[in-house]
């Protein structure tokens, strides 16, 4: 059984990802150093696939333990989602993300090069296309200048594996994230962000379940058909078995370069004021909201190309936005004993 080591298992995308990875038969170690994410998580994840997978909590910026780690274990292969992502945190601290998204990235591929792990897998994020010049946008679109430390990380991150790959062994995937939303279908795991939440689909769970107040639409006098902005949403169980597939193909060795980017999305793109009005009709829930001023540093519209994660990598989405905010609502509802 290969074993892969998922950097921020216990994190929302990661604990989804571990999910499916246990399916697909893969023994799962965990690195997450808590700051975002809850200990509980790891029972959940016992409680969907029978297994429990090895976690350590380790900061990767400690760069002594994460050598410890794997002098201690074997690893085959390593998905590392472990990062901070909050973009208006970023704008205030850059150091902090410099510090942590970059410190972590290099350990790991230090590590990669001194145990022979070849296979690693990045999550990335579509916000390294800036505002794209056309729609849908492929993984050819340039990279455009960052507009937070956040999204700057994501682009020296995919820079620095590039080449790592260039100089050595290392077989690399970088998936570009559109927007994850959702939550599994077993209800026991989902995303749970600390505080309030920065991203579209929790603050309108939060808002429906009475944490909030309302929920503020950030502009509605964009040049899109409503004036709100768009985004391509995802199902983040779509997303995560992505993750299985690029891990499948850098273990059969079927992929193309030692360096390979492929962009995760529906190829759709729904405004703002869309996923309200269908939060709304699929729950019966009335949200509160009101149109406020743009939100600093929001593009106008993106969505993926899926082409070449259809046909290179073999992978579509199977799930709808409406299924994906019908299960994020479950989620909240759980979560707050509703
Ligand atoms: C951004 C980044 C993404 C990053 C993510 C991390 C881009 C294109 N995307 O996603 O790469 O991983 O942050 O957090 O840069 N909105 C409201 N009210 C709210 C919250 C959001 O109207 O309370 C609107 C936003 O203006 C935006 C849409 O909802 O138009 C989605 O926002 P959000 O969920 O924060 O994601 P992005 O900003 O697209």
């Amino acid at each position: 059984m290969r074993k892969v080591l998922v950097t921020g298992g216990l994190g929302y995308i990661g604990s989804h990802t571990v999910v499916e990875l246990q399916e697909a038969g893969y023994e799962v170690l965990i690195i997450d150093d808590l700051s975002n994410a809850d200990l509980k998580v790891l029972a959940q994840i016992e409680k969907i696939t029978g297994t429990l997978p090895h976690f350590e909590q380790i900061d990767l910026r400690e760069k002594g333990k994460v050598t410890d780690f794997f002098n201690r274990n074997k690893v085959d292969g390593i998905i590392h989602f472990a990062a901070s992502k909050a973009v208006g945190e970023s704008v205030v601290n850059p150091l902090l993300y410099y510090e942590n998204n970059l410190n972590s990235l290099i350990y790991l591929l230090q590590q990669c090069e001194s145990h022979s792990i070849r296979s690693f897998i990045f999550s990335s994020s579509c916000t390294v296309y800036g505002e794209p010049d056309s729609l849908p946008i492929t993984e050819n679109a340039p990279v455009k200048q960052a507009i937070s430390p956040y999204g700057n990380t994501k682009q020296i991150s995919e820079e620095i594996i590039f080449d790592t790959c260039t100089a050595g062994l290392l077989q690399a995937i970088s998936l570009r994230y559109f927007n994850p939303i959702g939550a599994h279908e077993s209800g026991e795991i989902g995303e749970l962000p600390k505080g309030t939440p920065q991203n579209l689909v929790p603050f309108i769970t939060q808002t429906a379940a009475g944490l909030r107040r309302q929920l503020s639409v950030f502009g509605n006098d964009y040049p899109t058909p409503d004036g709100s902005c768009i985004r391509d949403y995802i199902h983040v169980v779509d997303l995560a078995k992505a993750h299985v597939i690029a891990m499948q193909r850098l273990f059969s060795e079927e992929n193309q370069s030692n360096y390979e980017v492929f962009n995760l999305g529906t190829g759709k793109g729904s405004s703002v004021l869309e996923v309200v009005h269908a939060f709304e009709n699929i729950t019966g829930e009335k949200l509160n909201y009101k149109v406020v001023d743009r939100r600093p540093g929001d593009v106008i519209e993106v969505y993926a190309d899926t082409t070449r994660a259809n046909e290179v990598l073999g992978w579509k989405t199977e799930k709808t936005m409406e299924e994906a905010l019908a299960s994020a609502w479950e989620w909240e509802k759980k979560v707050r004993g509703l």
